[in-house]
Order: structure tokens, then sequence, then C-alpha cells
């Protein structure tokens, strides 16, 4: 485990568990009849635009701390990196923060026409379901575990969760918002699907309640540093590196930590979140080695 620490390269570490899940989403995205070529078309442009797979590496992560049979994870964090990336598409379009460009390409609207980017979010968002909650693409998983996994998935990306903190993005857009309201918006728009990664490894893992909870909460902290720091590179940052459109922020007048707090201290409200997740993982030793290193590469990415 020494010359793990020693050797461990976060990138490398996400992109052999992206490679897993890319694989397996490349087989089963595949058009099921011609009349919906087009559909599965601009779903899949999306899905291999070339999204970094955090989530999914932060599902493997948390499942390690406590299983190792790491077979049975993939399913489910293709089912939320496909989810992800409904969010993206749906996120870019013109009635929402309307922006061309999205992970180094053009956004799904533009190159398909923003019917078919809504309908490709949509079956993007239905075909997660469809993966969770399959026995069939699922045998190893329990059919409780598999329905307290799509209950709680269902819960952090709905109305209550990312939905909900989008719907309040929008609201707050023209610089109608508070420290209150921004933390709302950040802990719901983005932290919430975070979290639910680190819980969904702890449920897939069969990690007892203490387990599940400590995951939540790592989850939630990380997540939270994660959309502040989405929100610093979108000042500090050129399109080119982010693969997104930078300044989009300003252009609508968004709800962000630095137009609140400023750069500075938005830097160090991350900081801190980030030792908090940290302390959270003092009781779970090395097999959460990966986990750290992963809420380092939260606030010290470059896109
Ligand atoms: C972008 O998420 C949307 C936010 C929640 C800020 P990522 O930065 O993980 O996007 P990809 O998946 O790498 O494109
Ligand atoms: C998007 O937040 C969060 C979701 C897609 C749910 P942002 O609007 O800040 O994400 P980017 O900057 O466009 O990736
Ligand atoms: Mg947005
Ligand atoms: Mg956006
Ligand atoms: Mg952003």
């Amino acid at each position: 485990m020494r010359s793990l620490q020693m050797n461990f390269n976060i990138k490398n570490y996400i992109n052999f568990w992206a490679k897993k899940v890319d694989s397996w989403l490349d087989s089963y995205l595949i058009s099921t009849d011609p009349h919906i070529n087009g559909l599965t078309d601009s779903m899949r442009y999306s899905v291999f635009a070339g999204g970094k797979r955090l989530r999914p590496a932060l599902i493997y992560s948390s499942f390690g701390v406590f299983d190792g049979y790491f077979d049975k994870v993939t399913p489910f964090a293709a089912a939320v990196e496909l989810l992800h990336t409904y969010s993206l598409i749906h996120d870019d379009l013109p009635a929402m923060d309307d922006d061309d460009l999205r992970r180094g390409k053009p956004t799904n609207h533009v190159v398909f026409g923003e019917g078919v980017a809504i309908l490709a979010g949509d079956a993007l968002l239905t075909k997660s379901f469809e993966i969770m909650t399959s026995r069939e693409l699922n045998p190893d998983v329990e059919p409780e575990i598999m329905l307290e996994a799509a209950n709680k998935f269902a819960i952090a990306t709905g109305d209550r969760g990312m939905v909900g903190g989008q719907f309040a993005d929008l609201k707050a857009e023209g610089g109608n918002f508070d420290e209150n309201t921004v933390a709302f918006i950040h802990m719901n728009k983005t932290s919430a699907l975070i979290a639910y990664c680190l819980e969904l490894g702890a449920i897939l893992g069969y990690a007892d309640e203490k387990g599940k909870k400590d995951m939540l909460l790592f989850g939630k902290n990380i997540g939270l540093a994660f959309q502040i720091v989405d929100d610093i590179l979108d000042l500090t940052s050129t399109s080119e590196e982010l693969g997104k459109n930078a300044k989009s922020d300003l252009k609508k007048d968004k709800a962000t930590y630095p137009a609140i707090f400023g750069i500075e201290k938005s830097k160090r409200i991350a900081d801190d979140l980030i030792n908090t997740a940290f302390s959270i993982l003092d009781n779970y030793g090395e097999a959460a080695l990966p986990l750290k290193e992963l809420a380092k590469f939260v606030i010290q990415r470059s896109n």
C-alpha cells in the first residue's frame, strides 16, 4: 500500500475506471431500431464527447472501502454517468445556460437541434434507471440493494436534488441571490449527485448505516467544493482549457460563490470543505486512499 501511495497518479486512476465504464457503455448504447438511429447518435455524441468520468471513479472508490468485487459496480457507474450527461445536455440548452461548447465539442443542440437534444437527455435519464434496475444486467445485486440504490438515485437527482437545484439556479439568474440561495443551489444542482455516488458505493459494498452516512457526508463536502471550483474556473480559465464556454456565468449573472465571496475567499471555502471531507475518512485507513486523492483532485483540477 505504501508503494500505491507513492506511485498514485490520480488521472491514471480515474482513466482506469473510465475505460471499464466506457467499454460497457459502448456495447450497451446501441440503436435497437432504425427509426431511432438519430436519437442514439445524439445520445452517444454527448456520452463519448470526452467527460472526465469523475463520478464513476468516486463510486468505485467508495465501494473499494467496503468490498472488492468491482465488476458489479460497472453498470451502476455507467448509469450515473448517463444521467450526468443528460443533465449537461439540458443545462446547455438555449432555455437554460445557452452554451455552445461542451466537453470540447459543439453542444448537443447545436449539432442535433433542440428537439433531439431534449429527447436525447430524456432517453439518457430513463436509460440510467433501465440499467440500474435490470436483473439481467446486475445478476449479483440483491433486489433490496437495487431498490435502495435506485430510490436514492431518484431522490438525489429529482426536485429534491439536482433538478431542484437547477430550478433555483434558473430563478436566481440576473443577480437575484444571497449566500443562502447559492449554498442551496450548489448543494442541490451538483453536490446531491456527487454525494449519491459516494453513498452508492457504500450501498453496493454492504456498508452499515454509519458507513453509508460517512460516505454521504464526505460526498456532500467534496460535491460543494467541486461546484465552487467550477465557478472559479469559469472566471479564471479559458474555453479551450475547460472544453466549455468560459465566463458563461457572467453572461447570465449566475448565482456563484465568487459572485458573493470573491475568488480568494471562495478558494478558502473550497479548501475548508476538502479538509472537512478528509477528516471524515480518518477511521477508514488505507482503503480510503483513492477517495482522498479524488478529494484533492476536486480542488486541484484545471478543467
Ligand atoms: C460539469 O461536471 C457540471 C457540473 C456539475 C459543474 P463535470 O466537470 O464533471 O463535467 P464532465 O463530465 O467532466 O464533462
Ligand atoms: C450545472 O452547473 C449543474 C448541472 C448540470 C446539474 P453549471 O451550469 O455551472 O455547469 P457547467 O459550468 O455548465 O458545466
Ligand atoms: Mg447551469
Ligand atoms: Mg452550465
Ligand atoms: Mg459552471
